[in-house]
């Protein structure tokens, strides 16, 4: 079998809206990205790695259309189910960005949560250079350094958490500047607390 056409995101699609830590931590993501970026309602914008669209959903308010890129088609169907209830227009696209790659330009990328899951950040992040009109930004939230604690099953797991430092580095490698980061959000889990930072930056 393909193991790109894998969807390991299958058998969470369907209650991944159901747990109140992940719509907090969206939510919280979502709050510190309009806080930190001039968004409007001009804005074409990405959310890599969309899932069913719990950050887009408290952003749409702000842009004008939300593009859901995931490589997940049963998460995307849980995206396409709600997403008339997004402020802003909506569009979902099936797309590896791993080993694809969207032949369009962006005002801004937002993402939650998926970086971990691709193995070559560099090579993300240069895709996402390529992808942004001139002063466009990024808004990618994920873990800190974690223990590999964080999830009960680490396949598709590239990274454990991201050392903030290094993440930087290679994100100016890719020839973003102004990059900064912030702590976004905290995840409570029964064992330990985990914390998700957001980074920004521009093209
Ligand atoms: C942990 S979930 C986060 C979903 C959503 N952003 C949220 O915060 O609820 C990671 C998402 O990234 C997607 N993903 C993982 N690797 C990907 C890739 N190479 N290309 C596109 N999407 C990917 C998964 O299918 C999944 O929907």
């Amino acid at each position: 079998m393909d193991q790109k056409k894998v969807d390991l995101f299958a058998h969470k699609s369907k209650n991944w809206d159901m747990k109140s830590r992940r719509v907090t931590n969206a939510r919280n993501i979502a709050e510190l990205i309009v806080k930190n970026i001039e968004l409007n309602k001009r804005m074409e914008i990405m959310d890599f790695g969309a899932g069913t669209g719990l950050l887009g959903f408290f952003i749409a308010p702000f842009v004008k259309k939300i593009v859901a890129v995931d490589n997940s088609p049963s998460m995307l169907l849980e995206f396409k189910k709600k997403c008339d209830e997004f402020q802003c227009e909506t569009e979902a696209v099936e797309k590896d960005l791993s080993c694809e790659i969207l032949d369009c330009k962006f005002d801004g990328i937002i993402s939650s949560m998926t970086i971990h899951h691709l193995e070559d950040t560099l090579t993300l992040f240069r895709k996402f250079y390529d992808m942004l009109h001139e002063g466009g930004f990024i808004a990618i939230a994920d873990l800190d350094t974690e223990d590999g604690s964080f999830h009960s099953d680490n396949t598709g797991v590239f990274h454990h958490g991201f050392d903030r430092e290094v993440l930087q580095a290679v994100v100016e490698e890719a020839g973003f500047k102004d990059v900064k980061f912030d702590t976004a959000s905290t995840i409570n889990k029964p064992h330990r607390d985990f914390t998700v930072f957001l980074l920004t930056a521009r093209k």
